[in-house]
């Protein structure tokens, strides 16, 4: 029985740990154990708890209980804690997601008890390294032993940083694997995507039945700590939203909720708290989102996730952001890199409106990444049998 230590912590962290606890449930019980570490990065209901319930994600085995912090403060607490649990617990290898603090922290005390990591998103680049989730994948990418890409793009990033393409087993930190194996967040929308529409109502809910709405989301540190940025952005939807209008869903991320008042001007903070064509909600569970996605006409969002989805639930998506990560979809048309520049938002908002229609290309695997994740885990950690991949 192969032990794999599985750390999350962020909120899109505990909705990919899905995928692969999913994978792990139904075909691979009897030859992986999973303990999973929560970090306690998110804590609210909504931010956490929230997805075990919907998800069927097993229980943490551990919670750190982190909670918020500077980088620093918060990254060495999480250090501490992942540590004494791998000591404890000696898996064959710890499973870390994407580029949190919760990354960085499982990458740092990993490595260097010489756990093995299995970085599952690896290869992401934004090259933009005043982002802090570009510090931490970089740093998560070049300890790991097996990295999972889930674009053609994050493989060739990885080549091109100096990892090796035909390199042979046994795979260790000094000889990593790097593989293109598709997205485990296409394997839980497509997943979770009828069971959405069956489980929730918050369309309903929300008088939206039938009727065009921008779903749009905020979180980006840059965006929502810098007045001019933040101002700049809620100016565009306001005034897309009066101008066409159109209903604007934001659920609103906790940091973002925060700031709100304290970085708006006084007047369009009121101006959004009570305009009829906008609705601030607070952050929505996984499959209200999906629900959200499925129905809305357009999105706007500096989350790396929901730039996905929308493409996945063949959405335009405009990128509150100066670079993404994930270029192909703006590559394929149906995304737009805008930032935050209130009559650049405008302008991309009615381009997409006046097009008809959008080039949505198979890029993100077949939807079963989680097992493919497994059975390479399977293969190239600690054990001499080969399993088809
Ligand atoms: C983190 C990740 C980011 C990811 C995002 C997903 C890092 C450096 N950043 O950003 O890559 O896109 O999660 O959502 O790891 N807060 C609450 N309740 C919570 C969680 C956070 O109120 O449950 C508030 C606190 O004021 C906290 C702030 O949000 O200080 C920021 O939280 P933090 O986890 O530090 O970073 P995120 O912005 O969430
Ligand atoms: N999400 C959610 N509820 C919300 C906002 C986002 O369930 O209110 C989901 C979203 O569908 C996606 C993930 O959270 O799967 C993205 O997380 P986030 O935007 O916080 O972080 P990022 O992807 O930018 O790291």
């Amino acid at each position: 029985m192969l032990k794999l230590l599985t750390i999350i912590g962020a909120r899109p962290q505990i909705i990919k740990a899905a995928a692969l606890s999913r994978a792990i449930k139904n075909n691979y019980s009897s030859k992986i154990k999973e303990v999973i570490v929560h970090t306690g990065q998110h804590y609210d209901e909504n931010m956490s708890q929230v997805f075990f319930n919907e998800l069927d994600i097993p229980h943490p085995d551990y919670n750190l209980n982190t909670g918020s912090g500077t980088h620093g403060s918060q990254t060495a607490a999480m250090i501490i804690g992942i540590e004494e649990i791998l000591l404890k617990e000696k898996p064959d290898c710890i499973v870390l997601y994407g580029d949190t603090n919760s990354t960085l922290a499982g990458a740092i005390a990993s490595s260097k008890i010489l756990v093995p990591i299995v970085h599952i998103e690896a290869g992401l680049r934004s090259f933009n390294k005043a982002m802090p989730e570009e510090i931490n994948r970089i740093m998560c990418d070049h300890v790991s032993t097996l990295l999972f890409s889930p674009t053609k793009t994050g493989y060739d990033n990885l080549l091109n940083e100096g990892f090796k393409e035909n390199n042979e087993a046994p795979y260790t930190i000094n000889n990593p694997k790097i593989f293109h194996c598709g997205d485990v967040m296409y394997d839980n929308s497509l997943y979770f995507s009828k069971i959405a529409e069956q489980k929730t109502n918050i369309i309903s809910t929300n008088n939206l039945e039938g009727k065009p709405f921008i779903l749009a989301t905020i979180h980006r540190n840059n965006n929502t700590d810098e007045p001019v940025r933040l101002q700049a952005l809620f100016s565009a939807i306001h005034k897309i939203s009066i101008q066409n209008k159109v209903q604007v869903v934001i659920p609103l991320h906790p940091r973002t909720a925060k700031l709100l008042s304290q970085n708006l001007s006084s007047e369009l903070y009121a101006a959004v708290q009570t305009s009829p064509f906008i609705k601030l909600l607070p952050p929505v569970s996984f499959l209200e989102m999906i629900a959200l996605e499925k129905n809305a006409s357009m999105v706007m969002t500096d989350s790396g996730g929901v730039q996905k989805e929308a493409f996945f639930f063949k959405k335009p998506c405009i990128i509150l952001r100066s670079e993404t990560e994930w270029v192909e979809l703006v590559d394929c048309g149906s995304a737009k890199i805008i930032d935050a520049n209130e009559e650049k938002i405008i302008e991309a908002y009615t381009d997409f409106s006046n097009l008809k229609t959008f080039d949505f290309p198979d890029l993100f695997g077949n939807g079963k990444a989680a097992e493919f994740i497994c059975k390479s885990i399977l293969n190239y950690i600690n054990t001499p049998t080969l399993i088809p991949a």
